[in-house]
């Protein structure tokens, strides 16, 4: 079976764009493949992070991973610092690729000139060693096929040019993994700047849909959502892209082309309306399963310690091999 791995930063709201664009799609291939999800915190700390946020965080997103439909007993869910190995393997990357590849890298590029040209003084270390340990949680578990959006792609090309060079220079010891980025992914762009992805950031407040919003608000947002002032309902993101995303998120809320939904409607106001009661139907269910599960940390908490146990057991022989491979000498 296919092994299948990816990650999400546990800061920030997950709002409607991840929820179609990915996290849907990973329930439902849930059973085609040998799934490994986990909540990246060791990747959230390469920006400062406040310790007690950063425990709820956790929590919240390991309970929308189940709350998402990931079955805890078909997939395997778990907090990255709970699997030690990582940081571990991380390091042995970290002296196998190059400070030029990693000083190459677009996000790194784009993270530490935004947090102010002050020098580098702010910008951690572990932000620009960021990509090793994304390459450790990916290689660790021998994951032939990892699941991310467009802005992972350089990461993931990194990765594999560090398991080729690994291999080149130890042996055959790590399974090459390549990009799941979906092609027809539900497009879900900002409601009020259309011409933008969603975002977790806070600065489109009014034109993001996080998935725990209380619905009365995600229909509130809706309703204002930027359109044009002509008044025809088309399919055609360069010309309507606020109605073509109304169309767009309405397609994937209800599993219909919207292209042909487009023919349907010939005001604004009811397309507005009808995709605030689609995306409202298909989050309910979604929000209260992760209200149940906040509500038994109990039950929260067995999951996440079976998911660090399951995930333990791979990367810990992953792990073995590569430092066997690079001549550490072994513990008798
Ligand atoms: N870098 C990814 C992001 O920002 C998160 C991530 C960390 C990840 N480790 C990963 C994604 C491993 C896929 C696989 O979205």
């Amino acid at each position: 079976m296919t092994r299948v791995l990816s990650g999400i930063q546990p800061t920030g709201d997950i709002h409607l764009g991840n929820y179609l664009g990915a996290l849907r799609q990973w329930a439902l291939d849930q059973h085609e493949h040998d799934s490994f999800y986990c909540a990246v915190d060791l990747h959230a700390v390469t920006v400062q992070q406040d310790p007690q946020e950063l425990r709820s965080k956790t929590l919240e997103t390991m309970a929308t991973l189940v709350a998402v439909g990931l079955d805890p007993e078909v997939c395997t869910l778990f907090v990255q610092s709970h699997v030690p190995y990582h940081t571990e393997l991380s390091w042995l990357l970290e002296c196998t690729v190059s400070f030029g590849e990693l000083r190459r890298m677009t996000q790194f590029k784009d993270k530490s000139t935004k947090q102010g040209d002050a020098g580098q003084e702010h910008v951690s270390a572990g932000l620009f060693t960021y990509p090793a340990l994304m390459a450790a949680d990916i290689l660790i578990y021998d994951a032939d096929r990892v699941p991310v959006g467009d802005d992972q792609r350089q990461h993931l090309e990194l990765t594999r040019d560090i398991a080729e060079r690994f291999n080149s220079r130890y042996g055959d010891t790590l399974v090459l993994p390549s990009a799941a980025i979906p092609k027809i992914a539900a497009r879900v762009m900002d409601l009020q700047e259309p011409t933008n992805k969603m975002s977790k950031s806070t600065d489109s407040a009014a034109g993001s849909v996080g998935i725990f919003e209380d619905t009365s608000s995600i229909a509130k947002k809706f309703k204002r959502a930027v359109t044009d002032s002509d008044n025809e309902v088309l399919f055609d993101f360069d010309a309507k892209p606020g109605v073509s995303n109304l169309l767009s998120i309405l397609g994937a809320a209800t599993d219909r082309d919207p292209e042909i939904l487009a023919n349907d409607y010939d005001q604004y106001g009811p397309l507005k309306t009808d995709a605030a009661d689609a995306v409202i139907n298909v989050l309910e269910p979604v929000q209260q399963r992760r209200a149940e599960l906040l509500s038994d940390p109990a039950e929260l908490g067995r999951i996440i310690a079976r998911g660090a146990e399951k995930a333990s057991e791979v990367a810990s022989q992953t792990v073995h091999r590569a430092k066997s491979a690079m001549g550490f000498l072994p513990l008798k």
